[in-house]
């Protein structure tokens, strides 16, 4: 009596054929299609290729280790499935047809003889199973989402803070992963800009978009530690398409001049990723003056996104994605004092007030640029376990260590909100977790018009004055001065 038992199922979708081998052959993502699936894990370095391996997780609570065997692009793929209760060959073939892309699933089960039994008596479970598997995968690949509407139940828990801020840890993000939906937009030859690309959350999120095959330049100030990540992120993602700007963002000169360089490149910007961030106790103050926290978190991404927006406008889908914190929910903007010269100075606060000031030029940024297309929105990535976290917040690290979720899980919604279809169709908005969040929970945090107007002002006075023509003339004029 024959152990196999054969499951051969197709499917027809309106994608171009690479788009869709893509995303199917990038096994990792089975979590988004096959509903027996809790996750899938890439083994190995590189893109998929004959010897890729995955671990796929099943909801069930075993595992089944994956190992492509037959590749052929745009054609077909042939995996070798190991596991504790069956052993198996699961080939995919992809054909173009007139109405887009045909994909057909051929599996042989080799199963104990007690196993192979009990599916002879309910030959229609092994078959609902193939069935249920295709519907996913056309599901996903015909990526018809509409993004999530904003929760009273969330905003809610927001308010009362202690019920949402548990969202913030790693509890959070396993709760609302649930209800996420499959990610299958086709990424080849967009080009995402991150800064912050070095570390923690903005190495994830670069990762991460480059694994789907973006074109990416990491923005980071320090050369040696940006080449090494570049070279460590094309070994590991197989993606060549990776480069290093360097820029000092809380340095408006450097700003200028990346905005510059890319400009003169004339490359559309697909996604920009405003991320570079820090903590600063005691205050500080940059070679130009400003205050750090300012210059860097509040400043700096208004100078490169306002400059950066003729290549945004030049996108087929242009993103700009702001990180941001939960911090800002305790903070109002403070237009007189952007900063922080009044008062004590705290470092928290400081921080908080530039992040209010980000969510305020989202808000703006996105209803000033809907003509052109281009969704803003702000994202805070919960509590990630980051260099970023450990060493600006030692006490509150050590405290909540184990409740931190990784960078990859904190990056999560970045890569969500500059990639996915569904996140394009919506702009001006907070996410935690692909959720929205209200931006203000307290009445005090509210800016008025007035106020909103004026930061607006300050920044675009700003802009103007670090141009380099105006930065120049500003230091000759010191010069004769002094002279
Ligand atoms: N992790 C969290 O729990 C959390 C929570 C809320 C919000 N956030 C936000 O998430 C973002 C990333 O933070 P993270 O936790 O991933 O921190 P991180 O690990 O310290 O990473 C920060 C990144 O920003 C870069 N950076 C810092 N100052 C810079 C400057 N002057 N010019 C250019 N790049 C600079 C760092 O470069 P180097 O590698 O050269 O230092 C690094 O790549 C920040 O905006 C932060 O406010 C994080």
């Amino acid at each position: 009596m024959s152990n196999i038992i054969t499951l051969d199922e197709s499917i027809v979708v309106k994608r171009p054929l690479h788009e869709v081998f893509s995303y199917i052959s990038e096994f990792s993502r089975i979590d988004e299609w096959d509903p027996g699936v809790a996750r899938g894990h890439k083994l190995t370095n590189g893109v998929p290729a004959v010897g890729s391996e995955y671990r796929i997780d099943m909801k069930a609570g075993f595992s089944l280790h994956y190992k492509i065997v037959e590749f052929e692009t745009d054609k077909r793929m042939l995996m070798e499935v190991d596991s504790s209760l069956f052993t198996a060959r699961e080939e995919i073939l992809f054909a173009e047809t007139a109405s887009g892309t045909s994909v057909r699933y051929i599996a042989n089960f080799n199963f104990p003889k007690a196993l192979a039994a009990a599916n002879r008596v309910y030959p229609a479970a092994m078959d609902r199973v193939g069935k249920t598997t295709m519907e996913g995968m056309k599901k996903a690949l015909e990526d018809q989402f509409e993004p999530p509407a904003p929760s009273r139940k969330l905003a809610l828990a927001d308010k009362l803070v202690l019920p949402g801020i548990w969202r913030f840890t790693k509890l959070g993000y396993r709760s609302s992963r649930k209800r996420w939906k499959p990610v299958s937009a086709y990424l080849e030859n967009r080009h995402a800009v991150v800064t912050g690309a070095t570390s923690g959350v903005g190495l994830a999120a670069a990762k991460e978009l480059a694994e789907f095959g973006a074109r990416i330049t990491l923005v980071a100030r320090d050369r040696s530690k940006a080449e090494s990540v570049c070279a460590e992120l094309r070994e590991q993602t197989g993606n060549p398409h990776i480069q290093v700007e360097l820029a000092d963002m809380s340095i408006m000169a450097d700003v200028h001049a990346l905005a510059e360089r890319l400009l003169a490149a004339g490359q559309p910007v697909d996604m920009l990723v405003n991320n570079a961030g820090a903590l600063f106790n005691p205050r500080q103050q940059t070679p130009e003056g400003f205050e750090k926290s300012f210059a860097l978190l509040l400043l700096g991404p208004y100078i490169l996104t306002e400059r950066l927006r003729p290549l945004l406008a030049a996108s087929e889908s242009p993103r700009v994605v702001n990180v941001l914190s939960g911090g800002m929910y305790s903070q109002k903007i403070h237009v007189d004092d952007l900063q922080s010269q009044r008062g004590t100075y705290s470092g928290s606060v400081a921080y908080a007030r530039a992040k209010r000031g980000l969510m305020i030029l989202t808000e703006e940024w996105a209803d000033n640029w809907a003509d052109d297309g281009i969704a803003v929105n702000a994202m805070h990535p919960g509590w990630a376990d980051t260099p970023g976290v450990e060493n600006s917040l030692p006490g509150f690290y050590r405290a909540t260590r184990k409740f931190l979720r990784s960078p990859e899980e904190g990056a999560d919604t970045v890569v969500w909100l500059a990639a996915s279809t569904e996140a394009g169709k919506v702009s001006g908005k907070f996410w935690l977790d692909r959720e929205q969040h209200p931006s203000h929970i307290l009445r005090r945090t509210q800016e008025t018009a007035q106020e909103r107007q004026q930061l607006l002002q300050t920044l675009q006075e700003l802009m103007e004055s670090t141009t380099p023509a105006n930065a120049k003339a500003k230091a000759t004029k010191r010069g004769k001065r002094s002279a």
